[in-house]
C-alpha cells in the first residue's frame, strides 16, 4: 500500500470510530497530480516572442488551463485613435516649432512581447507610420528618425482645415535596463533626456506602451514642456496626470482580468462550468456582461476589452484598485472553501501589475476564498521565480506571469514532474 492510501485508510478508520462518515471524495485533494491542476498564465500570453504565434501546448497543458489577458488589438487601435484624435483637435497649437512636421517619439516597451508588439503598431497605423513587414506593419524600434529616412517607419500625413501636415517618428527605443528588465520606465525617462537635449523643439507628442515609461518621461520633461504624452494602463498616477496635462491612457479593464484570473481557477477547483460567475451568475450574483471581455474557445484566452481614458471621461477612472462592481459579491465559505495558490508577478517593479494588477488581485482573493501566496520576480530571469516554485504539491492551483513568453516550459515543466 502507498503512503497516500495507507493514510487514508487510517483515518478512514479513526472517523469509524469517532462515528464520522468521510467520503473518498474528503481526499481527492490530496490526490490531485501537480500536472492536472487549475493553471491560469496571465498577461503574458505563452507564445514565440519572434512570431507571435501562440504556444498551445501551454495553453493546452492540462484541462484547466487558461490564459487571462486583454484584447491587445482592440487596445491598440484605441490608443493609437486616441493620438490622432488628439493631434487633429489641437492642431493649432501641437506642432511646436512651426515646421509643418509632427513629430512624436514613442517609448516600446519589450519587443518581444505581443501586448508591447500590438501597441507600437497601433500607432503607427492610426498616424500613418507604419510599413509593411511579412503582411504586418513592423514593430521594430528605429533608434532616431529626426530627418525621416528611416526605412522601418515612413512619414505619414494628416489634413486637418485644409491644411496637410507631415506626422514623423521621430525616435523609438526599447526601454530595457543594462540588467535586461524590460518596460523600464527608468530607461525611458533617461531616453526622453537624450532625445529632448539633442531634438526637443521638434518634439511635439510622446507616446509609451504603458504608462509607467510614459509617467517617467512626462515627470522627466514632457509636463514642464507642455508636451501631450500618451500611455497604456490607467494607472492611478496616470489618470491623476490628465489634469496637469498628459494626454490620455488606455484602461485595459484589469479590474475585470484580476477577477478573470482567479475566477477561472476557482470554478475549475469547485468542479464547476468554466463559465460560472463570468457569463452566466454565480449564487452570489458575480457576472460579467460581454461589452468587458471575450473569451475565444480554440484559444482558451479570455481577453478584457479596452477603454480610452481621457480628459473627457478621466474622472471616472481615478482609483484603478477598486474591484469592478458587478463581479464584487463574496463568495461563501460553505459551499467554496479555502484553497490555496501559487501566483508570480514577472517583475516585482513593473507599475502596471504592481500598483493596479496585485492590489486587484489581492481583493479578489478574498472574495473568492482563495489564500495566494505573491512571489515577485526580478524581471529578467525566469529561474529568480521557477527556483520559489520548489514545491507545487503545496498548492491547489497556480497562476504565471512569465518574464519571457517563450518561456511557459520552465513551468509546467515543474508541475509535470
Ligand atoms: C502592461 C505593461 C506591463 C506589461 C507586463 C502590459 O500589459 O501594459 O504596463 O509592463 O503588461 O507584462
Amino acid at each position: 500500500m502507498d503512503i497516500m492510501k495507507k493514510n487514508r485508510a487510517l483515518v478512514m478508520a479513526m472517523a469509524a470510530v469517532m462515528g464520522l462518515s468521510l467520503s473518498a471524495s474528503a481526499f481527492a485533494e490530496e490526490t490531485v497530480a501537480n500536472k492536472d491542476k487549475p493553471l491560469v498564465w496571465f498577461n503574458r500570453q505563452p507564445s514565440n516572442s519572434s512570431t507571435g504565434e501562440l504556444d498551445m501546448t501551454a495553453l493546452n497543458f492540462n484541462e484547466n488551463t487558461y490564459y487571462v489577458g486583454f484584447d491587445a488589438n482592440q487596445g491598440a487601435e484605441l490608443q493609437g485613435t486616441m493620438v490622432l484624435d488628439y493631434i487633429q483637435s489641437n492642431i493649432d497649437t501641437i506642432d511646436r516649432n512651426g515646421d509643418g512636421v509632427i513629430g512624436y517619439v514613442l517609448a516600446i516597451g519589450d519587443i518581444g512581447h505581443n501586448d508591447s508588439i500590438a501597441r507600437t503598431r497601433g500607432v503607427r497605423k492610426a498616424l500613418g507610420t507604419g510599413v509593411d513587414k511579412d503582411g504586418e506593419i513592423n514593430s521594430d524600434p528605429i533608434g532616431t528618425n529626426t530627418d525621416g529616412s528611416a526605412t522601418i517607419v515612413q512619414d505619414g500625413s494628416i489634413e486637418v482645415d485644409g491644411t496637410t501636415y507631415v506626422v514623423r517618428e521621430l525616435a523609438s527605443q526599447e526601454m530595457k535596463n543594462s540588467a535586461g528588465a524590460t518596460w523600464d520606465a527608468a530607461t525611458a525617462g533617461n531616453a526622453i533626456g537624450t532625445w529632448s537635449s539633442s531634438f526637443g523643439d521638434q518634439i511635439d507628442v510622446v507616446v509609451s506602451n504603458n504608462d509607467g515609461m510614459g509617467m517617467s518621461m512626462f515627470n522627466a520633461w514632457s509636463k514642464d514642456n507642455q508636451v501631450p504624452t500618451f500611455g497604456y494602463d490607467a494607472n492611478s498616477d496616470a489618470v491623476a496626470a490628465i489634469a496637469e496635462g498628459y494626454g490620455g491612457t488606455i484602461s485595459q479593464h484589469a479590474d475585470v482580468q484580476a477577477y478573470l484570473t482567479l475566477r477561472v481557477l476557482r470554478n475549475a477547483l469547485d468542479g464547476v462550468d468554466i463559465d460560472t460567475g463570468i457569463g452566466t451568475a454565480d449564487e452570489a450574483g458575480n457576472v460579467l456582461t460581454d461589452d468587458v471581455y471575450v473569451y475565444n474557445e480554440e484559444e482558451r484566452s479570455y481577453y478584457a476589452l479596452n477603454v480610452a481614458v481621457t480628459a473627457e471621461n478621466y474622472q471616472d477612472f481615478t482609483d484603478s484598485t477598486v474591484v469592478y462592481e458587478p463581479v464584487s459579491n463574496q463568495l461563501d465559505e460553505a459551499e467554496h472553501p479555502r484553497k490555496s495558490v501559487w501566483l508570480n508577478i514577472y517583475n516585482a517593479a513593473d507599475n502596471f501589475l504592481g500598483s493596479t494588477y496585485q492590489p486587484l488581485l489581492q481583493k479578489y482573493d478574498d472574495l473568492l476564498n482563495l489564500d495566494v501566496e505573491y512571489i515577485g520576480g526580478d524581471g529578467q530571469t525566469e529561474s529568480n521565480i521557477t527556483n520559489r516554485l520548489g514545491n507545487p504539491s503545496q498548492y491547489d492551483a497556480f497562476a504565471i506571469n512569465m518574464v519571457k513568453t517563450d518561456n511557459a516550459a520552465s513551468y509546467t515543466s515543474l508541475l509535470s514532474q
